[in-house]
């Protein structure tokens, strides 16, 4: 212990002055009292290692698994009022990015803070499609896969791949560097995302096309045959998933994007932390939710059987959950689950309507009004419609989580490029509560 910490253990402070930005604590073990600094509505976890009861104590840590209710970081990109339904990025409401943006301005948004001007916005969208092409031999790792390789679980190899064919990209600290690598990997993800989905089909891969928006390339490699001329994708289709990209694009401190911060915080290189980003997002609990919603809007097969389901998810206690509701920070509605309901009935006068949105529409009926849905605040999250458009506009259920990694690239290099600026930026290492055993001695195998 330092000579600073061994004094501030010995100085109690006791102080009770209201209008104070600060937080008195009194520990009954010693009583002490301590005067702890509040800034932005925290205290600093360490500011509680003073708290001790002798100079040997460790000192006082917080114990928050699954950090319910600790910051990580500062932020200036994404804003969640979570009880209000909010939902902001860099000061803009999603509804009006939504209706007014191309995905492309959001991810510039998100990156560099403000929406793009003519002549940014034009550099930018340059520099993206520059760069949609992946290299010959990365293509030849996609072969490698199995027929029947999960989609995610390839874009999950592909993009670690590539930091072996950008070895520069370990320059972390070069800013020109990092700018580069973002272009690569705004650009390559629907590449490689559209090369998997033709994988698992066993058809010849659609390179980009420099000539279409981010959107249209996608769904021009995605669908295009190569013996049929003229495909152009339906203009409400192309808005649609446009829309449903700048959702998806960044949600602040979640599971995948603290993955991308952890990495990132050890300095590796971005594509393997956007590899360990998107495998945190596979999660079904996470990202993968969306896949997982469908499945179970086949599984319960008609309106008349959704209040059986119901009752089978409140008897399994948490074992069984309705997929596509809840979410750890929204417990009123979740905005992007607006939206994407209102957007699902332009996509179907289109496509026709999906059969599956009658079960989900009686399903959060039901849910809605239900005691222990109300009780616990479970409301339809972003992945409860989404997965429905997408399987209109064509796209197959296990390529369904690709679809939310594909814009939430640019949200995570955008938190990545905030944590490589960010001044008090250490490797992430959360400190443990160790209950296993004290000090015991080795036995011999055969006298154990
Ligand atoms: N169905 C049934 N019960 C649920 C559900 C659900 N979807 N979600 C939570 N609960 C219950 C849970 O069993 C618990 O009940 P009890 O208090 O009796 O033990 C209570 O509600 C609180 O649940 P929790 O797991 O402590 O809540 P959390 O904030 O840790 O989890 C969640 C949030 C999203 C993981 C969870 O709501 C869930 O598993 N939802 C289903 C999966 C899903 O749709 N995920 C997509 C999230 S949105 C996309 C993204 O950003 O990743």
């Amino acid at each position: 212990m330092g000579t600073a910490e061994a004094k501030a253990a010995e100085t109690p402070v006791a102080v009770s002055e209201p209008g104070r930005d600060s937080l008195t604590i009194t520990d009954q073990r010693t009583g002490r009292t301590y005067e702890v600094p509040i800034r932005n509505g925290t205290i600093r976890a360490t500011d509680l290692r003073q708290i001790k009861t002798d100079p040997d104590d460790f000192g006082l840590m917080s114990y928050d698994p699954a950090f319910l209710n600790t910051a990580c970081c500062t932020s200036r990109i994404t804003y969640i009022d979570g009880e209000k339904g909010i939902l902001r990025y860099r000061g803009y409401p999603i509804e009006e990015l939504a209706e007014n943006c191309t995905y492309l301005e959001v991810a510039y948004l998100l990156l560099y803070g403000e929406l793009p001007n003519a002549k940014q916005h034009a550099e930018w969208v340059h520099n993206i499609t520059w760069h949609t092409m992946i290299h010959e031999s990365l293509k030849k790792v996609m072969d490698t896969f199995n027929y029947d390789a999960h989609p995610m679980g390839m874009l999950i190899a592909t993009v670690a791949a590539m930091s072996t064919f950008y070895p520069d990209a370990r320059n972390v600290h070069d800013k020109a560097t990092r700018t580069k690598q973002t272009y690569r990997l705004i650009a390559k993800m629907p590449t490689l995302a559209a090369f998997a989905y033709r994988h698992s089909l066993g058809m010849p891969y659609v390179y980009p096309d420099n000539d279409l928006s981010y959107t249209e390339n996608f769904l021009n490699m995605l669908f295009k045959m190569p013996a049929a001329r003229g495909y152009r994708p339906d203009p409400t289709l192309v808005k649609a998933l446009d829309v449903l990209f700048i959702l998806h694009a960044d949600h602040e401190q979640n599971c995948g994007t603290s993955v991308m911060r952890s990495i990132g915080s050890a300095h590796a290189d971005p594509y393997s932390a956007v590899a360990g980003a998107a495998a945190a997002l596979y999660g079904p609990l996470h990202g993968g939710a969306n896949e997982e919603v469908l499945r179970m809007l086949q599984e319960i097969g008609s309106v008349s059987r959704v209040p059986a389901f119901i009752e089978e998810v409140k008897q399994g206690k948490g074992e069984k959950r309705l997929m596509g509701f809840g979410h750890r920070v929204y417990k009123n509605f979740d905005p992007r689950a607006t939206i994407i309901k209102r957007m699902a009935e332009r996509v179907f006068e289109v496509t026709g309507r999906n059969p599956l949105l009658d079960i989900a529409l009686e399903l959060e009926r039901i849910a809605l009004q239900d005691d222990y849905f109300v009780k616990r605040k479970l409301y339809p999250n972003v992945d409860f419609y989404s997965g429905l458009i997408y399987q209109a506009i064509g796209i197959p259920t296990a390529a369904f989580t690709v679809l939310f990694a594909i814009p939430r690239t640019s949200g995570w290099i955008a938190q990545w490029e905030e944590l490589l600026e960010d001044p008090e930026e250490k490797i992430a290492r959360p400190r443990q509560v160790y209950l296993g055993s004290g000090e015991r001695h080795f036995v011999p195998m055969e006298k154990r």
